[in-house]
């Protein structure tokens, strides 16, 4: 479990995060998303202590950061992946974390394998790692200590599609064993085949937090009739939401044959009918952040 409450950090007199507060809950994977300064590397460092909040608290596993008596059997974190020492080998690397955690030599290896490095890779200095094997080691990293709660900043920066699938993986079957994960991302559609939960930033607030399925539940058909009021009122009547949307047609949640049978039964004569063209994800990431986001957004 992690909790923030409240945070808030200001760099003069700009809040670089203003008042964020969410729950991250064990056996779910919690998404992190907004576009680029919209606060969240900021957040992740006060929450594992590195940066200092101008205002607010924290928890991991009920207890402030700094009170956990041997952070990385809590928390495994992964923030930049090129902040590993360039001379040493990935096997180092860990072997040297593993002896200052206080753990058996053969973690090293277990974490080695659990990452997909292989004894080849692990051998290999680490300024010789393309950006996917950092990603890989500073997971394996962040796996030693046999953590419940995983935060993760961008992990899938630089992995490949296979790369992308295989932690996609790792993420859900460490919450599905009870674990916690964070991660934040602004790859979108990456976001919605892993999260349960979603926490959307913009401008160092939160404007959105909920579970997946509820934030993503919106209208999925776009639609227009001779008759809009009436088709409007039979799709209801069928149990469908509808809205109008902002090009005038009507937004409902109904499918595309299902809109054509209520059509039909009602004798309203439909003038165009299609599947709204952007996920769900996609359209609410755009309104939410529209107002904040002035960076480049890629799904
Ligand atoms: N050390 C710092 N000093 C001044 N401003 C900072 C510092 N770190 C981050 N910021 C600013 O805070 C905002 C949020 O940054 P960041 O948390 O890195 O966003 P994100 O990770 O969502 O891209 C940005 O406007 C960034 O320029
Ligand atoms: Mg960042």
């Amino acid at each position: 479990m992690i909790t923030a409450q409240h945070l808030t950090k200001r760099y003069g007199d700009r809040a670089a995060v203003d008042d964020i507060s969410f729950v991250a809950r064990p056996g779910r994977v919690t998404g992190f998303l907004g576009p680029n300064g919209a606060g969240k590397s900021t957040t992740m460092r006060m929450l594992c202590g590195l940066t200092t909040p101008t205002s607010g608290t924290s928890t991991i596993l009920g207890k402030p950061f700094r009170a956990l008596p041997c952070p990385g059997r809590s928390i495994g974190v992964l923030l930049d992946a090129s902040a590993q020492h360039a001379g040493r080998t990935g096997r180092e690397t860990l072997a040297l974390s593993a002896r200052l955690m206080g753990l058996p030599a053969a973690r090293v290896d277990e974490t080695l394998a659990q990452v997909g490095l292989t004894d080849q890779e692990a051998r290999g200095r680490t300024r010789t790692y393309s950006l996917g094997m950092r990603q890989r080691l500073g997971l394996a990293h962040a796996l030693l200590g046999d953590p419940a709660v995983l935060m993760l900043d961008e992990p899938a920066n630089g992995l490949d599609p296979a790369g992308i699938r295989w932690m996609r993986d790792l993420l859900r079957g460490f919450a599905a064993e009870g674990g916690t994960v964070l991660l934040s991302s602004h790859l979108l559609r990456e976001m919605e085949a892993v999260c349960d939960d979603l926490v959307i930033i913009g401008g160092g607030r939160v404007l959105a937090h909920d579970s997946a399925a509820a934030l993503l539940s919106g209208p999925s058909t776009r639609v227009r009739s001779e008759d809009d009021g009436a088709l409007a009122s039979a799709l209801a009547g069928a149990g469908h939401d509808v809205e109008r949307a902002d090009d005038g047609s009507l937004a409902t949640t109904a499918a595309t044959h299902e809109v054509g049978r209520v059509a039909l039964a009602a004798a309203i004569a439909l003038t165009e009918l299609r599947a709204a063209t952007t996920t769900g994800l996609e359209q609410l990431f755009f309104d939410t952040t529209a107002p904040h986001g002035r960076e480049e957004i890629s799904a």
